[in-house]
């Protein structure tokens, strides 16, 4: 992973050479539809003060739990008892984020989504309550932080969620089962190269073509930004748009020219 002055460097860098975020200069209609009513609906929700309200609870939770490492997914923490408070500051996905992924799920309707990272459920629970028509299956290795995400489901009263234990090496073949096609993505869980370009294979093979993928960390560190290069070049992907922290990649076949966007957000 870069260091906190690397990735400063890296998001100076973003800053200046994305778009503004407002729009001007997109010729694309469908990025400029993203940027006017996803990017930029300022509407405050209903579902992001319950949901916020969840995560503060962990936040201020000191309990200890035991873990089992995973790896790469988490940046700061590496020993098996931790702290909740801990791994909800450093695992989950930013407010802004997490309700950018409420925005995305609500105006594009995804009716299967699929979340590699559960965690303590925050951003499945975005994912979940922007549309209660959507089937979301999160996946998360960690007995203990499944039980709590659990939880947060039930104390939500979000019914549409279906958390599958395991590693994901077991747990993706049970989720093939299940389902026949993916309209939404989010792969939160490992933070290395190899494992997310296998996920992105195993995963294409259920999508659509309005299926919508959205990598995290993409410049998180070497691997990741090589993961992200990969990506845009693999001959299924049409179009990308850069956010910094997340990697958003479209493989409809219709943007008939390859495009990248990196976009100020
Ligand atoms: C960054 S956190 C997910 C955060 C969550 N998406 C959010 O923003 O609210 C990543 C999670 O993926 C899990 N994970 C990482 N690698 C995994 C693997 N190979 N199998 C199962 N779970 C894994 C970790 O235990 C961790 O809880």
């Amino acid at each position: 992973m870069y260091s906190p002055f690397q990735l400063t460097k890296k998001y100076i860098r973003y800053y200046f050479t994305a778009s503004n975020g407002k729009g001007h200069g997109i010729h694309s209609p469908f990025v400029f539809d993203f940027i006017k009513f996803v990017l930029n609906d300022r509407k405050n929700y209903s579902c992001y003060e319950t949901i916020e309200a969840a995560r503060e609870n962990l936040l201020s939770n000191r309990s200890l739990i035991d873990v089992e490492d995973f790896g790469a997914g988490s940046a700061v923490i590496k020993t098996n008892k931790r702290i909740i408070a801990k791994i909800a500051a450093s695992s989950l996905k930013p407010k802004k984020f997490s309700q950018l992924l409420f925005r995305i799920s609500q105006y594009y309707k995804p009716a299967t989504i699929v979340e590699l990272g559960t965690s303590f459920g925050i951003s499945s629970a975005y994912l979940a309550c922007a549309n209660p028509a959507a089937t979301v299956y999160t996946l998360e290795g960690a007995g203990s932080i499944a039980a709590i995400a659990t939880k947060n489901f039930e104390q939500l009263n979000l019914q549409n969620i279906h958390l599958l234990g395991g590693d994901f090496r077991e747990s993706l073949p049970l989720l093939f089962r299940r389902i026949k096609n993916i309209d939404l993505v989010f792969l939160d869980g490992n933070h290395r190269k190899e494992p997310t370009l296998q996920y992105f294979s195993r995963l294409l093979d259920y999508a659509v073509a309005s299926t919508l993928f959205i990598f995290d960390d993409i410049h998180w560190s070497r691997e990741m930004e090589e993961a992200w290069t990969e990506v845009q070049q693999d001959s299924r992907v049409t179009l990308t748009i850069d956010l910094f922290f997340i990697g958003l990649v479209f493989i409809n076949p219709e943007f008939k020219e390859k495009q990248h966007f990196k976009i100020r957000f």
